[in-house]
């Protein structure tokens, strides 16, 4: 499985540039395919939902040029498709599975049109009975009401009261509004029952209007598209930033100091989900706003407040506001959110799942969630499930500023924000991080344990995680050679680090783990990829505020490759001899030099040759002999080095 780590978080500030829209960038791209004339369309989003568009239009005989820096020339067709028989696959992206259905039910050709499974599980029967009112020919090849559909040539009856269901999804009003002028004459819709997320109807209204058809309004009840609407090019199109993006942001600004500005949306939006910073604004965040930025920052008090909010109007964005209910100071509850059922994953038992697993009380309904934080989070070792659903990976990037966290299948922000994460890195200040690697006895658990004490941060011997887990696998009975079951032991481990105390099970094993034997054992299980692995997380669950001292042999280059600080500590093997040497004896137990000496080598051998994480100088971390070098002057350099890099 594919996943990401983030570490625990202790700030966010700086800028942001937003990504295009997603919801503005596929209008305009269907508008400009239906326009007469051609367009330029800058600022695009660049995401799956955009390319599955761009491939449908390119199917259907639309001329689409990339010019490049996001910007696509769009040569219009006046309305009529050139080719008239196509199948469209249309992944899992809604937006663009809408508005073509509805488009191309009154285009006159003949065409499928099919999704991802999820996607077929979304509904679409409400957009279908419309359509069939006019006159079209809409099959649902599956089950009535959900895609794949079929669509055939059929003698359109323009003209007269459309009606459509508004309260599952504003999209299929919003395919309707964009589809009906292609009939050149007066067509009312009429909306049934209480329309949902109406902002997505203003920016569907609006981007019409750009490209000159004028929709007359009557409430959120009725809508005229008059006779003689014909779409035409209004030239060049900018898109703005995407709004629901923007709110990840906005709420890192808010639970980590901030000021985190988004530029690319501000006042001047057409996208009803700019006003999640209203919603953040009543949790108690500073929020400011100009023409196209806002900006966001941690209440005075420092602690966001628990708040009751209806979000009919920022259905996606409200999703954000679950995760920075994490860091506020009572419960949230989130009302009127039914169509989080039916999105991408059913958004409501997910989010529900996910934040249990990081402690919280959350309770769930038909059309709402309530969190309740309960102290410190927690970080689940199977990791953050993200359902093929890129906000659950956006949101929960947030709680990072709890606990080190790990995200699994990041990559579904590619549906709207493919950098996602690397934009979350260049804004977010991580736990600091003090990386010492080396060989056997070159005293790094010495040094980075007088280091974490004098800084006051925390300490990680990486070794005693493979020691334990040696010990772990003999007292089981389990060879160590046994690659599955060891990193199964690895896995379990029931291990308890406090001061000089380690204890498994509840037993004190800080002896233990200490033996030649065990020292050997650890080396070979050391050296086993699946024991590596099931041990990477747990390691980096150590990296706590205020900071980690870890030492090991793949800390600076594996676990944590982003350390501010890192150390190659050695010292010759006769001087290691010595020192291991002169511990034994201290601690009254039976040693000989010559065979601590063989012991080394070996295992700098095993160590430096095994071909996972292997112990190497990375090119990135400072040298430091300490063959000659005493224990406090060793500290001091490792001191220097981190306060340089601070
Ligand atoms: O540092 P130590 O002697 O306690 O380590 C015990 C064994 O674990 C040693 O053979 C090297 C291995 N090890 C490793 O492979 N990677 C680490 N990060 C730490 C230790």
């Amino acid at each position: 499985m594919d996943y990401i780590d983030l570490p625990e978080l202790l700030s966010a500030q700086g800028m942001v540039r937003l990504p295009g829209s997603k919801s503005i960038s596929n209008r305009v791209l269907l508008l400009a395919a239906l326009a007469e004339g051609v367009t330029e369309v800058r600022d695009l989003l660049e995401s799956d939902d955009t390319a599955r568009m761009l491939e449908a239009l390119a199917v259907l005989g639309v001329g689409v040029e990339a010019l490049g820096d996001h910007a696509y020339r769009v040569s219009g067709i006046g309305g009529d498709f050139p080719v008239k028989q196509a199948s469209l696959f249309l992944g899992n992206a809604g937006t663009a599975f809408r508005s073509l259905t509805a488009t191309l039910a009154l285009a006159g050709g003949h065409y499928t049109l099919t999704g991802i499974p999820r996607m077929h599980e979304r509904p679409i029967g409400d957009l279908v009975d419309a359509l069939r009112q006019v006159g079209a020919d809409v099959t649902c090849l599956e089950k009535e009401g959900f895609p794949p559909l079929e669509i055939r040539p059929a003698e359109i009856r323009p003209g007269g009261v459309v009606k459509i269901r508004g309260d599952v999804s504003s999209q299929f009003l919003t395919g309707l509004l964009m589809a009906l002028p292609l009939t050149g004459v007066e067509a009312t819709i009429e909306v049934v029952g209480e329309l949902i997320s109406k902002p997505y109807i203003e920016i569907t209204l609006a981007t019409m209007a750009r490209f000159g058809v004028q929709v007359v309004r009557d409430g959120w009840q009725r809508f005229v598209v008059p006779a003689g609407s014909v779409y035409r090019s209004p030239g060049v199109v900018y898109v703005e930033g995407d709004a629901s993006s923007a709110s990840y942001f906005l709420a890192l600004g808010a639970i980590g100091k901030g000021p985190l500005r988004v530029k690319g949306v501000g006042r001047d939006s057409i996208q009803g989900d700019v006003r999640f910073a209203e919603a953040l604004a009543l949790m108690g965040a500073r929020v400011e706003m100009g023409p196209n930025w806002i900006e966001a920052s941690a209440p005075v008090s420092g602690a966001l407040k628990g708040v009751e909010l209806d979000c009919n109007h920022i259905p996606d964005a409200a999703m954000t506001l679950a995760t920075a209910a994490l860091f506020a100071d009572g419960p949230t509850t989130l009302k009127n959110i039914a169509s989080w059922r039916v999105k991408e994953t059913d958004r409501i038992a997910a989010m529900a799942n996910e934040l249990r697993k990081l402690g919280a009380d959350v309770e769930e309904g038909a059309d709402y969630i309530r969190i309740a934080p309960r102290g410190a989070l927690l970080s689940p070792v199977c990791g953050i499930d993200t359902y093929d659903d890129h906000r659950m990976a956006m949101c929960f990037s947030l709680a990072s500023f709890g606990a080190p966290l790990r995200v699994n299948e990041p990559g579904c922000v590619a549906k709207t924000f493919p950098d996602y994460f690397e934009r979350f890195a260049g804004v977010t200040q991580p736990v600091p991080v003090i990386a010492i690697d080396g060989p056997s006895a070159s005293g790094k658990g010495t040094i980075a344990a007088r280091v974490a004490s004098v800084l006051g941060w925390h300490f990680l011997d990486s070794g005693a995680l493979y020691r334990l887990t040696a010990l772990a696998a003999q007292r089981a009975g389990v060879a160590w050679s046994d690659e599955a079951a060891v990193a199964g032991i690895a896995a379990g481990l029931d291990v308890e680090f406090s001061g000089d105390s380690i204890r498994m099970g509840g037993e004190e094993v800080g002896e233990a783990i200490r033996t030649e034997e065990i020292s050997s054992g650890a080396s070979l299980v050391a050296a086993l990829p699946a024991v590596r692995a099931a041990l990477l997380f747990r390691q980096r669950m150590f990296r706590r505020a205020p900071g980690l001292v870890a030492d090991g042999r793949d800390m600076g280059s594996v676990v944590f490759p982003d350390a501010g600080t890192k150390i190659f500590l050695t010292a010759s093997v006769e001087v290691r001899a010595k020192r291991r040497y002169k511990q034994l004896i201290d601690k009254g137990m039976p040693a000989n030099i010559e065979p601590i000496l063989l012991d080394l080598r070996a295992r700098d051998e095993r160590d430096s040759q095994r071909s996972v994480a292997p112990l190497q100088q990375s090119a990135d971390a400072n040298l430091l002999d300490t063959s000659d070098l005493s224990i406090e002057n060793t500290v001091e350099r490792v001191l220097a080095w981190s306060k340089m890099a601070s």
